[in-house]
């Protein structure tokens, strides 16, 4: 009973320090101009952060992007709201024949990501070229003729769109027949199929578990959007007309609250995040994810990735 009482108060602290931070941003009239404006300030952050974990947080798409089962010898790979192009280069090292096209709508990041790709030529000399390139565009619209790519792969951008369902559709359209497409992202704490039931029919617990971890990633980054639980990206999938629509990889990864934090590029502003979360971990509010401290006394959270893989028939 207190604990649901606690819970309750964390959400509207979260609610009414969001309506805070939305005043703070109250020039920022659309989703799109908040994405760009949270990117530009973390996009070496962001690029340094992820370069440190891409075994952890790459490996396993890549493992799911079957580039040598495709129908064309000389593909083109496109990886839609690139951010700073790990993946994209990722990508475009195991697409060594065709093209890899990295896209995103924050122009710092692609900055980043032509940074990023220079240095991995140089590192890789004169034997191998990238194939490489990097656009602007928003994924909304996709800037490719239907039936012309052979992949699309995305990592850690769902949770960011306003409408996953257009940016599937999108996906869907510029596919060629027997495309594939690869989806990695951050999903709802402790998710399986019996919770979603719940969710959608009548447990409130499980909602109030959703709009407190959205509520929390929304003060960390305000262009946060909403988690997708697993089951939605697969219902999403499927119905959108994919096929053979499967989860190829599912893990857990633990860091500091204050990286997290860090990551944003506005630590001194939103240092408020962890002071709740500590609040919420001495309370034992279950958030889903799974707050605890190391051996340093550091706050720790885990967050939960999925990887999903498709195919356009
Ligand atoms: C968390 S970063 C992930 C970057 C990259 N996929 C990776 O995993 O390293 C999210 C990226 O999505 C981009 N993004 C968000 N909404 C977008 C949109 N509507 N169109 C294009 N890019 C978008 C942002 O600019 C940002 O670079």
């Amino acid at each position: 009973m207190t604990h649901n009482i606690f819970k309750k108060l964390a959400i509207q602290t979260c609610r009414q320090t969001f309506k805070h931070e939305k005043r703070h941003l109250s020039k920022i009239n659309t989703h799109d101009e908040r994405i760009q404006q949270e990117f530009t300030t973390s996009a070496k952050l962001f690029s340094d952060a992820m370069s440190k974990r891409a075994t952890r947080l790459l490996s396993p798409l890549l493992k799911a992007c079957d580039v040598s089962q495709l129908k064309n010898p000389k593909p083109t790979i496109v990886d839609v709201a690139c951010g700073p192009g790990l993946t994209t280069i990722g990508v475009s090292k195991l697409n060594k024949y065709g093209k890899t096209i990295g896209l995103d709508i924050t122009n710092e990041m692609l900055r980043v990501a032509r940074n990023n790709a220079e240095k991995e030529q140089q590192a890789l000399g004169n034997g191998e070229k990238l194939h490489i390139e990097f656009r602007t565009g928003n994924v909304e619209h996709l800037p490719f003729e239907p039936d012309s790519v052979d992949m699309v792969v995305s990592r850690l951008a769902f949770h960011h769109f306003v409408s996953p369902k257009k940016v599937m559709s999108e996906i869907f359209r510029v596919l060629k027949r027997t495309g594939t497409a690869v989806i990695m992202d951050i999903v709802t704490a402790n998710d399986d199929k019996a919770k979603y039931s719940h969710y959608k029919t009548s447990s409130k617990e499980c909602t109030r578990l959703y709009e407190l971890c959205n509520a929390i990633e929304k003060l960390r980054d305000p262009s946060h959007h909403g988690f997708l639980w697993e089951s939605d990206m697969l219902h999403l999938f499927e119905s959108t007309g994919f096929e053979r629509v499967e989860t190829t990889d599912k893990f857990e990864d633990a860091r500091t609250v204050r990286q997290w934090i860090e990551q944003t590029g506005s630590y001194d502003q939103r240092r408020g995040v962890e002071v709740l979360l500590r609040e919420l971990l001495e309370h034992k509010v279950d958030t889903g994810m799974q707050l605890h401290l190391n051996d340093q006394h550091e706050l720790m959270f885990v967050h939960r990735y999925v990887v999903w893989r498709a195919h356009k028939p």
